[in-house]
């Protein structure tokens, strides 16, 4: 029986690698975190989980920082540039397919224009939760601006919330599509944020 080959790439360097694991830890415990303390209310359990929400936001911002300095400063797969892919989206838009068989190396279109979305999500939780941290607990770099201006905290508690679900469907449909992706397209997809290696049907077959 013929056997499709497959061919490897290492796509992936260790250090995006590194800061997408830091950024995915921190966004789990702030997602679930988050949820906890809408739960609990206001009690002294929910202000000392508040406590360790804003150190795992701070682990959050951090990490966008990283992500963002690799970006000007990494490997061309690394690149914010890489994200940025209007052609190939408009043709995806003007083929009506948005599920493409896999084209070169590095971030497919769909995944990312996902990708940027998400980021400027997280940039928006970071901007509304650094002035919440102010505002809430006197601390952080927009404290000089709006320590402990409670008068504000609407301005930033709802869009806070909002996006935080908006984060939580973007989150899941990632894992999602990751999934759907080895289905439809045969290749190994979700590991290569873990070993670097990418994966993609070679035109030889073995017998
Ligand atoms: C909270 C959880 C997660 C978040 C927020 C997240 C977020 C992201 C982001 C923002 C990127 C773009 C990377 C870049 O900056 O260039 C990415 C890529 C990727 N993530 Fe995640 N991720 C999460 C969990 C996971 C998990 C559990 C896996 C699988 C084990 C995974 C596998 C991947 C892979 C394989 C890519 C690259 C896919 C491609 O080639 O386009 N992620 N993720
Ligand atoms: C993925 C990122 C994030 C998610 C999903 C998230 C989610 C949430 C949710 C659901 C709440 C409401 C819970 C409550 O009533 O206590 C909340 C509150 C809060 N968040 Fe975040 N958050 C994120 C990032 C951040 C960051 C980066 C910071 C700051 C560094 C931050 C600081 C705060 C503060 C101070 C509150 C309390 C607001 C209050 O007292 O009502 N968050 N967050």
């Amino acid at each position: 029986m013929a056997q499709l080959l497959l061919d490897q790439e290492k796509v992936y360097d260790p250090v995006l690698r590194s800061v997408h694991l830091w950024n995915a830890l921190a966004i789990l415990l702030l997602l679930i975190g988050g949820r906890l303390g809408e739960w609990l209310g206001y009690t002294p359990e929910a202000a000392s989980l508040r406590y360790f929400h804003v150190l795992a936001g701070y682990g959050l911002v951090l990490g966008l920082v990283a992500r963002i300095t690799w970006g000007l400063v990494g490997p061309a797969s690394a690149r914010l540039s890489a994200l940025w892919q209007p052609r190939a989206w408009w043709q995806m838009l003007r083929t009506r397919d948005l599920f493409p068989a896999p084209v070169g190396w590095g971030h497919q279109a769909p995944a990312a224009a996902l990708y940027l979305l998400l980021y400027l999500l997280l940039l928006g939780m970071a901007v509304t939760g650094l002035a919440l941290a102010a505002i809430d607990q006197g601390s952080g770099p927009l404290y000089l601006w709006l320590g402990h201006d409670v008068t504000l905290k609407h301005l930033f508690r709802e869009p806070h919330i909002g996006l935080s679900h908006a984060v939580l469907f973007l989150v899941v449909a990632h894992l999602a599509l990751l999934i759907l992706y080895e289905i439809r397209h045969g290749v190994p997809s979700a590991q290569a944020m873990l070993s670097g290696f990418q994966y993609r049907k070679a035109d030889r077959e073995v017998e």
